[in-house]
């Protein structure tokens, strides 16, 4: 079958043609690859920033972000049928004993860092024709998904960050209650800084809590995403100098969802945290900005304001139901935005482009079955 993999010590990216991946116990599926998106950690990991191919390999395919369809099922597999889409799970726990979060099934958490993930770290990914995994890390999506179902992984991202953000909100005893539907989440507001696909993704969950989103990106208004922002219901914020602050153009805030992986823009958004708010981070920098940051002031900023500076990665099986869900409703509520956000399906053969080539548009899905 074909995939794309990239060879980290010889410095290529390129189509190979590797064994099709065989049913192995009875607990797992088989798949048929209909979409894979590709992100930036994608594009970091074909530059070789990034990435680790599985033991004894001297490549790793790629892809994280998938939608396939199944195509077999091992003897022990409940709830999953042959012609169902699913969307399979990034990381795999570490085999560690004493790791509590992977042995509670939250390798999202994991404290050793001995866990693999799909595409980036120790095992191969989805941009195969065919892939074999056990059920447990399957989420079924909805027939009527099957446009969209590949905007699922990078929404768990949302999901996951915000809600953690929402346990943190309950250490307010005033807001000991708060769900995504209770009337106290109304009242408060949120900024996301960049308007990729994490981000904007991120703002369509917030916006579809009724929070009140500004969006943040360099990029000046009007353009597509600044169409889609104001489609969701949300604010769509440009500097129109590099000197204009945050506070100055979206004032106090109870939560900033970072999704740029720049770390400066990061830091400096935290001045327009307001007391008892929190900075969630998503993005994962490059290597190398040493920047000058007035520590003092934020310390000085975070202590009497009760601020709280969270870092998130990957997801739970938990969040991957909720992005689920939430596509649905987004699908409901603004069926006109997923245009915009899928900004291009490209048949296998573009994936140089993609993975090495100027970076564009919003979410790009190399798919098996181009339409
Ligand atoms: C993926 C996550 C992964 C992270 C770190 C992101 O691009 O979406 O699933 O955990 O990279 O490798």
């Amino acid at each position: 079958m074909r995939a794309v993999a990239v060879f980290p010590h010889a410095h290529e990216v390129k189509l190979i043609d590797v064994e099709e991946p065989q049913i192995a116990r009875p607990t797992e599926v088989k798949l048929r690859m209909l979409d894979v998106g590709i992100c930036g950690t994608d594009r970091e990991i074909s530059s070789f920033q990034y990435g680790t191919p599985p033991d004894g390999s001297d490549y790793l395919i790629l892809g994280h972000e998938s939608l396939g369809e199944v195509v077999e099922i091992g003897p022990a597999v409940q709830g999953i049928s042959v012609g169902d889409l699913a969307v399979i799970m990034v990381r795999r726990p570490c085999p560690h004993a004493e790791c509590h979060a992977c042995r509670a099934g939250r390798s999202d958490f994991c404290v050793t860092g001995d866990f693999t993930e799909r595409g980036i770290k120790g095992l191969h990914g989805f941009l195969a024709e065919y892939v074999v995994d056990d059920a447990q890390y399957l989420h079924v999506v909805p027939a009527a998904l099957r446009k969209v179902g590949v905007l699922t992984e990078p929404l768990t991202i949302a999901e996951k960050a915000l809600s953690q953000a929402l346990h943190i909100e309950r250490r307010m005893p005033w807001l000991a209650e708060i769900t995504p539907q209770s009337p106290e989440r109304s009242e408060l507001t949120a900024a996301i800084l960049g308007a990729g696909a994490i981000g904007l993704l991120g703002a369509m969950a917030l916006r579809a809590m009724d929070i009140e989103t500004y969006v943040y990106d360099r990029v000046p208004p009007p353009n597509s995403k600044s169409q889609l922002v104001e489609t969701i219901g949300a604010r769509y914020i440009s500097p129109e100098n590099p000197s204009t602050s945050f506070t100055d153009l979206i004032g106090h805030v109870h939560f900033i969802y970072e999704a740029t992986g720049v770390s400066q823009l990061a830091f400096q958004a935290i001045m327009a945290l307001s007391p008892n708010s929190i900075l969630v981070l998503t993005g994962v920098p490059g290597l190398g900005a040493h920047k000058e940051l007035d520590t003092d002031t934020l310390m000085r900023n975070m202590v009497l304001k009760n601020q709280v500076i969270l870092g998130t990665v990957n997801a739970g099986s938990v969040d991957h139901v909720s992005a689920i869900r939430h596509i649905k409703t987004f699908m409901e509520r603004w069926p006109e935005v997923f245009d915009t956000i899928i900004s291009g399906r490209y048949p296998l053969d573009a994936y140089r482009d993609l993975l090495l080539g100027q970076s564009s548009g919003i979410k790009n899905v190399l798919s098996f079955e181009p339409k």
